[in-house]
């Protein structure tokens, strides 16, 4: 079999359906911070898989865990009782401070079980609603699909669910107008991330809580990026003083394995009767030893380390903000899910540090989303910051 980098390509075109814009890499593996491809380049991996391997890649705990499920079973299905899944969702439960966990495979799934349960809450109240916020992404299956405005995910694939409305975030007005009695459910990202690493301000959040005790709705959490770890805390929305009924979970949970979930309220854990919600693969006795391994790394210091490493970052981004004040707008974000607004397509930078063999990622047009694995390093910021002011002074 011809394996040169062309002809991967080419049989990837004549195979897979063309729905990615991949980066001109063929991996042969990754560890770490590094992915090496096969031409024998090796790169500093700032997008984690799209904010999946908090671990970093190929970690000794991650594969310990990983040899050790397999060899005991893989997949039994849910009719059977599993200690990796109970194991999981007590330390989540303990870390929310919510009552039950359902897991999925996937983030838009998780939210797709959330909106579900929303809709089995609200229904029998007339309470119809459900609120998003413009340039939140909340996956690609219909119901995530209904709660989001971003064109080229919808187009000409409608029609979608009925009773959903997205409002611009940060806008208070917005919100006074379109929540009253009738909404069911607030969904929401602690920091949007496909949109700009955009964060709610304080202001906002405390609206919506004042909102939330006058019309009694569900705030859902949509955590699948902001959750476990990634931005210093374990969930995004410990950052404000707010409380979710429904926080959904992905990504970086399954630490590389595919796994999703929500955890909800005590009262929204008796609605749903046996049969009334179920997936074959969700709660992958792996994906949840993998799971756990990720959240007990947080706990025995990693947490502290993303806060610390990610001031570290923050602040070597606000000099660069600083050095490169007509091309860099703004450093967002938190912990290790930072943004800097450009005043130039983002895409044109992603470029240059690939150049630079550097992975990263550019969200909503103009900005350069930074999501390294949460064990990432200072010499390796350090050399991200190094490579990202050389790719600046060159554009
Ligand atoms: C905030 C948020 N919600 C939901 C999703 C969908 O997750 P998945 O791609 O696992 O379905 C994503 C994925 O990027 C996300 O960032």
């Amino acid at each position: 079999m011809d394996n040169s980098f062309n002809s991967i390509i080419e049989r990837e075109q004549n195979s897979i359906y063309q729905t990615y814009k991949r980066l001109p890499i063929v991996i042969e593996k990754a560890e770490g911070c590094r992915i090496f491809s096969k031409n024998g380049e090796v790169y500093l991996d700032f997008l984690s898989g799209i904010a999946v391997n908090a671990l970093g890649h190929s970690h000794p705990k991650i594969i310990e865990a990983i040899e050790e499920q397999i060899r005991k079973y893989m997949h039994v299905s849910n009719y059977f009782y599993q200690e990796p899944q109970i194991e999981l969702a007590e330390i989540l439960i303990k870390h929310s401070k919510l009552d039950k966990v359902f897991f999925s495979n996937s983030g838009t799934e998780a939210n797709e079980a959330a909106i579900k349960l929303v809709r089995k809450w609200g229904n029998t109240i007339n309470k119809t609603e459900i609120i998003a916020f413009s340039g939140g992404f909340h996956g690609r299956t219909y119901g995530a699909l209904s709660i989001m405005d971003k064109p080229p995910y919808k187009d000409g694939m409608g029609p979608f669910l009925d009773n959903c409305k997205v409002i611009p975030l940060n806008d208070i007005y917005s919100l006074m107008e379109n929540i009253n009695s009738k909404t069911a459910a607030v969904v929401l990202e602690f920091i949007q991330g496909e949109g700009g690493v955009s964060q709610p301000t304080e202001e906002f959040i405390e609206t919506i809580k004042e909102l939330k005790s006058v019309h009694n709705f569900l705030l859902v959490a949509d955590e699948i990026q902001t959750g476990i770890g990634r931005t210093g805390k374990m969930f995004g929305f410990e950052h404000f003083d707010i409380k979710p009924d429904i926080i959904s979970m992905a990504k970086g949970m399954g630490g590389g394995l595919p796994l999703g979930g929500i955890i909800v309220s005590e009262e929204l854990s008796k609605l749903w009767k046996q049969g009334n919600h179920g997936t074959t693969y969700g709660g992958n006795a792996v994906a949840c030893r993998t799971g756990y391994v990720v959240i007990e790394a947080l706990e025995n210091g990693l947490l502290q380390q993303v806060q610390e490493i990610g001031d570290y970052l923050h602040n070597e981004l606000v000099k660069i903000k600083n050095d490169f004040n007509s091309k860099v707008i703004e450093v967002r974000g938190r912990g290790l899910m930072k943004g800097l607004l450009l005043n130039f397509e983002a895409a044109i930078l992603v470029k240059q540090l690939l150049e630079r063999n550097v992975i990263s990622n550019a969200a909503s047009g103009n900005v350069l989303r930074i999501i390294p694995p949460l064990i990432v390093q200072k010499h390796e910021i350090d050399e991200f910051v190094s490579k990202t002011r050389d790719s600046l002074n060159n554009l």
